[in-house]
Formats: C-alpha cells, sequence, structure tokens
C-alpha cells in the first residue's frame, strides 16, 4: 500500500480527483494518510475532512521565519510517515532540505505543458494568462518529480489540451484540469503505487 502525503494550498480539486480515484478503483494500492495546507481557508481541507482523511494547517503566518515553517512543514510530513508527496497545488516552493529529506519522493502537478510556462512567478491562473497572452494553440499538464529547481524535476507524464478561441484564462484553466489534470495525476499515482513508473 502506497501511503501518500498531498500538500495544498487553495480549492483542492486536484486533491477530489485522487480522493474520487481511489474510492472508484482508478487509483489502487494507495492510502491518503493525510493533508497538509499552507492556508487555513483552503477548501481542499474541507474536502479532505469530509473523506475523514486527517487534514492540518502549517501556515508561515504562524512562524516567525520561513526556516521556522520549513522545519514545521518537514516535521508535519514526517508525522503521516509517507512513502510520497504529492504536491496538488501547493504554492508553497519547498526548500533543499525537505526535498533532500524525500528525494524522489515527491511529486507535483504542474498547469503547462513543462518546459513551456513554468518557473518563477508561473502557478495558477498566471500560467494560463501567459499561455493566452503568448497565443499558443496548445497547452496541458505535466507530473513531475520535485528536485531542488522550480518545476525542474524528472518529467513523468504530460497530457496536451487545445486552447480555443475565445477562452479567458478561468474557462482554459478548467479544461486544462477537466482533460489533464484530472487524469495524469491520479494515473501517475497509481502507476507508483503500482511499480509502473518508478521516480528514481
Ligand atoms: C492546479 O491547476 C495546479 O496545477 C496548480 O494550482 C492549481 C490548484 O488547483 N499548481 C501550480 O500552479 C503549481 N505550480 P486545485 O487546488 O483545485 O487542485
Amino acid at each position: 500500500m502506497l501511503k501518500i502525503c498531498v500538500c495544498v494550498s487553495g480549492g483542492g480539486t486536484n486533491l477530489q480527483a485522487i480522493m474520487d480515484g481511489i474510492a472508484d478503483g482508478a487509483i489502487t494500492n494507495t492510502q491518503i494518510v493525510g493533508v497538509i495546507s499552507n492556508n487555513k481557508n483552503a477548501y481542499a481541507l474541507e474536502r479532505a475532512a469530509d473523506h475523514g482523511i486527517p487534514a492540518v494547517c502549517v501556515s508561515p503566518k504562524d512562524y516567525e521565519d520561513r526556516e521556522q515553517f520549513y522545519d514545521a512543514l518537514l516535521e508535519r510530513v514526517k508525522s503521516f510517515q509517507p512513502d510520497i508527496v504529492v504536491l496538488a497545488g501547493f504554492l508553497v516552493n519547498l526548500p533543499e532540505k525537505i526535498v533532500k529529506e524525500y528525494q524522489n519522493r515527491i511529486i507535483n502537478i504542474h498547469p503547462s505543458l513543462i518546459p513551456s510556462f513554468c518557473g518563477v512567478g508561473y502557478y495558477g491562473l498566471k500560467v494560463h494568462e501567459a499561455v493566452l497572452q503568448r497565443g499558443v494553440k496548445v497547452t496541458g499538464a505535466t507530473v513531475h518529480v520535485v528536485d531542488g529547481g522550480i518545476d525542474a524535476g524528472r518529467i513523468l507524464l504530460q497530457k496536451a489540451v487545445c486552447v480555443e478561441e475565445g477562452d479567458t484564462p478561468k474557462i482554459l484553466q478548467q479544461r486544462v484540469m477537466e482533460q489533464a489534470e484530472w487524469k495524469i495525476l491520479p494515473e501517475a499515482i497509481d502507476k507508483i503505487a503500482n511499480g509502473k513508473l518508478l521516480l528514481d
């Protein structure tokens, strides 16, 4: 059984896709042992609690400095004793300390086809705004291993999504989620849990 800790910051639709995947059998051999949010108002926390999953907030606002926040975050992750950590819309860049502790055991979903529209400043809706501004016709989502860089680790899965005439950032974000993110993140977890995708 693959034990996963899911880190979130907002709405938690990717967390929902994982919970649904486990419930309907699309993801097997997997248990969510804990959910951590850096934002106490994240709806993702409610989604987790509704499923009886331990859900906690570790907010930078509750710590004197970034180092203390990172230490608390790492301790919280460790307390769940996960095999892997899944960043599902977690808008905190992990420090080296955490990445090293969980080397090749952290995966992230990013809402573009890496290496396009990723790195510093590209997160959430901003990614889709940039895609529309640049006028590309195809975008998508990527699941990758988290290493020291931002959106920089080994790519595990990608799925392309068409940009359509009249798209707004929100419309495009929704299509990328529906057609790509909510599919490839559960797929990656299932494959990791069943030895079909190796993280190292
Ligand atoms: C998702 O689109 C996810 O790919 C993105 O934040 C959104 C979270 O939505 N993550 C990033 O931009 C990370 N660089 P959710 O809370 O509904 O899953």
